[in-house]
């Protein structure tokens, strides 16, 4: 039997290196917020790695860049395999970047051996996963696309219009009105990705058989109250809208547990106006992420959030208004390509488990589309989205090289 073909770990690796050193900072974490310089920076280098290697890179309305080899037949639906290159703040080197970077990789063996196969592989990037501007931008965007007049609502987390940025950057707007994908053109997609949790590290399992992705909710809550001085107002005649604040974010872990023990709940930023030392806060706005695995407790989760600002504003003697995004379902990922990553562990002999996401992908918008897996490796501590991210180099290698195997069945099956 002869041995299956593997990737080309070394330039793997050296890709990720150099990806990794595009925006990164003085801490080591890395910040690549979506149509940024830096993300700018990120596409030229990773269009030029296509460039060099006799790739093809189209890019669609909303900057998701798909990668063909030569005599790529449109006819025929193609797998496709990928994940993100723009990051969090100060985020990690592998978070997206992995899942990119293998999927490139895939496709230069593939190209690079002439390997026999029935469909074409193409490797994606897609813009905006982590939703600077709103969750999963650009698989949202090939899944359900978007409106101009939902374009215009977009803010990202610097409180930058979505369609100032966008433009400014060189974008064309009436293009990312024009995104949704046609399946057909899809056979399947797959998505390799570190864990960002414990599980597999602390299992010592090599390789996760990813079954779900847990269903996204979010969005910014805004307590308006009255600007007075800070000296001379008696604390029973304020009107905080800080204080009102504080008191829903401390009541976040019970709001969590009284819907079920996966459910979380995040305030990742807090915006406090006038922001003086001496003036009472006359507006404080929370970002707020909610997740679940299950839609219905998702929804459950997303009321009672709700619910509990409104009786806070009450208490407190302030208004308070809500600013939602549309929920993205959670995701049960295809048992068929579950099977055939765990055929490919087994048979590079990798230990290897399955278990859910707890956190988003574009893969959950995919899975809409057509047949979609997931393939995780392990992160080291279970840290992830911060400068301490990593994953075992030889964890790197053997992701990938079950990915090339998976991308490989899908593409002959
Ligand atoms: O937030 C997430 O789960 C993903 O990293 N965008
Ligand atoms: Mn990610
Ligand atoms: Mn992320």
């Amino acid at each position: 039997m002869t041995a299956p073909l593997s990737v080309n770990g070394a330039r793997l690796r050296a890709d990720l290196q150099a990806l990794g050193d595009i925006g990164r900072g003085p801490g080591g974490g890395v910040s690549r917020t979506s149509f940024s310089v830096e993300d700018a920076r990120a596409r030229a280098w990773y269009q030029a790695r296509c460039a060099e290697a006799g790739l093809s890179v189209e890019v669609d309305g909303i900057g998701n860049m798909l990668v063909s080899a030569p005599g790529h037949d449109t006819g025929v639906p193609a797998v496709w395999t990928g994940s993100h290159i723009d990051s969090v703040p100060d985020g990690g080197a592998f978070d997206g970047a992995l899942g990119a970077m293998a999927a490139l990789e895939c496709v230069r063996r593939l190209h690079e051996t002439a390997a026999p196969l029935r469909r074409p592989v193409r490797a994606v990037v897609y813009s905006d996963e982590e939703g600077n501007y709103t969750h999963l931008f650009g698989s949202s965007a090939l899944a359900r696309g978007f409106t101009r007049e939902e374009l215009d609502q977009l803010t990202g987390r610097a409180g930058d219009r979505f369609v100032d940025t966008f433009v400014a950057a060189g974008w064309n707007l009436d293009r990312a009105t024009r995104t949704r994908v046609d399946p057909a053109t899809i056979h399947s997609t797959v998505e390799l990705h570190i864990e960002q949790g414990p599980h597999l590290h602390r299992l010592g399992h090599q390789i996760g058989i990813v079954t779900g992705i847990v269903g996204l909710g979010g969005g910014t809550i805004t307590f308006h109250g009255r600007a007075d001085h800070a000296g001379t107002t008696p604390m029973d005649m304020r009107q905080d809208a800080l204080t009102a604040a504080s008191a829903l974010i401390v009541q976040f872990a019970d709001i969590a547990a009284s819907v079920s023990d996966r459910a979380v709940v995040t305030a990742g930023i807090l915006t406090v106006r006038p922001g003086s030392t001496n003036v009472v806060p006359a507006t404080a706005t929370l970002s707020v992420d909610y997740r679940d695995p299950q839609l219905a407790r998702l929804e459950a989760l997303g009321a009672a959030i709700a619910a509990s600002a409104d009786a806070v504003a009450r208490r407190h003697g302030v208004e308070v208004t809500f600013d939602v995004e549309r929920p993205i379902p959670p995701a049960p990922l295809d048992e068929g390509i579950q099977r055939i990553v765990a055929r490919s562990a087994a048979a590079r002999g990798l230990t290897a488990t399955p278990l859910p996401s707890g956190a988003g992908h574009d893969s959950q918008n995919m899975a809409t589309l057509v047949p979609t897996g997931m393939i995780f490796v392990p992160s080291i501590g279970g840290r992830s989205h911060c400068p301490e991210e990593n994953t075992d180099w030889t964890d790197v290698e053997n992701g990938a090289n079950v990915l090339l195997d998976t991308v490989i069945a899908l593409a002959r099956g």
